[in-house]
């Protein structure tokens, strides 16, 4: 006898996290090359014809949402800001309802290249927030590791957000030695003289191959005590399944001054708390960054499955989700896919 999976149990796994929050891919193209993502000469894209449609997407996402339990939709790439029809996989998302009768939840991670001209559009969509990528503000040492000189088209992307009361704008740091270390302090006080939640990220091994090695990672600790040097943190409660451990910040003075978060993938995982699910942009689920198996949803919906048979395979894909990503353990491989095709 062959144990049906129940419909509607959501995306539990075997050591009892429920996933809800979903991560969807749009895109494995970029208009930068982060070092610690991309090489300097790009990807080999993938094929036109792999790449989910929007009503392919807007399908999963609306099974992920009806049957599973999904309840937070975040876009991500590569760019999702390349993905022509954005707004409209966000509105018709949207227009779904959760288990308790609300629209998901919507975000989008970006590199904020070109958010100005369209965030009245994503806006009007019902994008609620945004997470923007700003390694430093320095234009030439931005334009060194993105290797695009484009700091100024971010820095108009970001104050779109902030016009658009996009609240709050978070903007991700990669931490990396010898590249951005001095741009802890100046970034941290850009940030919080905006309002931007800005959070620090440890450099994680999913770049090009052999370009990460834990000795010249940044840990999360170092980046604090820069910070400690000039600002008093006090721990923030309250983290839930988010990566990012939050400190409110307080000046010399004890003057508040802001929030800031640190996510220390390497040093503090966070799996133990992980509810996060992700779709590639060619329609594959996987149950975590570092997987090294992916579960292809592209292939029977294209081949006329229904939903809920659908929703069954990508429960099965959780089954096998792992207790962490295993960064330390002596076998640990890079997975093949690289940050810019899994989406982050
Ligand atoms: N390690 C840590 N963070 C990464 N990102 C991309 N690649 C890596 C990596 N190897 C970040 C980007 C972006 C988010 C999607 O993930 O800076 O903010
Ligand atoms: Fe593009 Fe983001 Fe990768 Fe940078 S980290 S190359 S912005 S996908």
């Amino acid at each position: 006898m062959t144990l049906a999976i129940q419909p509607l149990a959501g995306l539990r796994d075997a050591y009892g996290r429920v996933a809800r929050d979903l991560r969807v891919s749009l895109t494995d193209r970029c208009n930068l090359r982060c070092s610690y993502c991309m090489p300097a000469e790009g990807l080999a894209w993938l094929p036109g014809r792999t790449i989910l449609t929007d009503d392919e997407i807007i399908r999963l996402v609306r099974i992920a949402v009806e049957r599973l339990g999904v309840d937070t939709i975040r876009f991500t790439g590569g760019e999702p800001l390349l993905r022509p029809g954005l707004a409209g996989i966000i509105a018709a998302v949207r227009r779904l309802a959760t288990a308790d009768g609300t629209p998901p939840g919507t975000a989008l991670t970006t590199n904020g290249i070109g958010l100005d001209a369209r965030i009245d559009e994503l806006r009007a969509a019902g994008l609620q927030r945004v997470n923007i990528s700003l390694d430093s503000l320095d234009r030439q040492r931005y334009a060194a590791l993105a290797r695009r000189d484009r700091l100024p088209e971010v820095l108009a992307g970001l104050a779109a957000a902030e016009a658009a009361e996009l609240r709050p704008v978070k903007v991700n740091t990669v931490v990396m030695r010898g590249v951005n270390e001095d741009d802890v302090l100046p970034l941290a006080e850009f940030c919080l003289e905006r309002g931007y939640e800005l959070r620090f990220i440890e450099q994680m091994p999913l770049g090009p191959r052999h370009g990460w090695d834990r000795s010249s990672m940044v840990p999360a600790e170092e980046v604090l005590g820069r910070l400690q040097q000039h600002y008093r943190l006090v721990p923030l409660p309250g983290r839930g399944a988010a990566p990012s451990e939050d400190w409110q910040v307080l000046d010399g003075d004890g003057r508040p001054r802001g929030r800031i978060g640190v996510i220390a993938s390497v040093t503090r995982p966070f799996c133990g708390a992980c509810d996060r699910t992700r779709l590639t942009a060619d329609g594959q689920v996987r149950n975590c960054l570092f997987a090294r198996t992916e579960t292809d949803l592209r292939t029977p919906l294209r081949d006329g499955a229904g939903d809920l048979e659908l929703a069954e395979l990508w429960q099965g894909a959780h089954l096998t989700k792992a207790r962490g990503h295993g960064i330390d353990d002596p076998g640990f491989e890079q997975p093949e896919r690289t940050m810019s095709s899994i989406g982050g």
